[in-house]
């Protein structure tokens, strides 16, 4: 008992079903606001993208933590400033089309998310050895940023998500796992979560159905075949994280 685990799942879920992986899945470049033109265009009302620090502790979006595969830069992101990281290009990898797209601050991704009227689920990607100023200054930042609706912090990084809880307790938070592991209770209970992030291939018909029974909701990642996503969507799970914007819409998870 305690921490809102263990008991029945609120009515009142703000978040639904289907989250772009990424902001624009892989029809646009990773983390970038150009992800937004697809989810409009096809309907998504929820992204997921990963937020770790600069040098100089600017928040702004990258998933890896060097920045070779998916800007022109080099090296690792933690190692530049701000000012060197927005210069770079973060489109031209992916197309021709998407050369000059930027990589985005926390604030811009807020503005747009809230011009847009689209939830978030920020995803705390710290830098190595940077987890709990990660975790506590994105939480900050994400109270102030997002006004209309809270947006829903997750991370694999169990010392980030216990940073964003102390500095933004009010804020959502979901634990993220590959695999669950044997105590995965324990720990979404020490951090007070309301939601568990999986890989998909590791959940199961019944252990959603145990999650669920612990009070809380289940974000599956990353389901790009309509097929896995249907299954999921009957099996209760409450979010799932595509990839596949332009083939997983609300027609097949209902
Ligand atoms: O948050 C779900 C998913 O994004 C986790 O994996 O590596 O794509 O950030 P990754
Ligand atoms: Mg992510």
């Amino acid at each position: 008992m305690g921490n809102g685990i263990d008991q029945a799942l609120s009515a009142d879920w703000p978040y639904p079903r289907l989250v772009a992986h990424r902001i624009g899945g892989k029809l646009a470049p990773e983390n970038t606001l150009a992800g937004f033109e697809v989810c409009g265009r096809l309907g998504y009302g929820m992204v997921e993208f990963d937020a770790k620090l600069s040098a100089d502790d600017q928040i702004f979006l990258l998933h890896d933590d060097d920045l070779d595969r998916t800007t022109n830069g080099h090296g690792p992101a933690a190692q530049h400033t701000w000012q060197q990281l927005a210069s770079l290009d973060a489109g031209a990898w992916f197309d021709a089309r998407f050369r000059d797209e930027r990589l985005p601050t926390l604030a811009q991704v807020a503005a747009r998310c809230a011009s847009d009227a689209i939830a978030a689920n920020i995803e705390i990607k710290p830098c190595p050895g940077r987890d709990e100023i990660t975790g506590r200054l994105v939480a900050l930042a994400a109270k102030d940023l997002w006004r209309a609706q809270k947006p829903l912090l997750s991370s694999f990084s169990f010392e980030a998500l216990r940073a964003a809880r102390d500095a933004a307790p009010s804020l959502p938070r979901g634990m993220l796992f590959d695999a669950l592991p044997d105590d995965w209770l324990g720990t979404v209970r020490e951090l007070a979560c309301v939601s568990l992030h999986a890989d998909h291939q590791h959940l199961t018909q019944h252990n959603v159905r145990t999650i669920r029974d612990a009070g809380l909701r289940v974000l599956a990642y990353t389901v790009n075949d309509p097929v896995r996503a249907r299954e999921l969507a009957k099996w209760g799970v409450d979010m799932i994280c595509t990839d596949r914007l332009d083939i997983i819409g609300a027609d097949v998870v209902g």
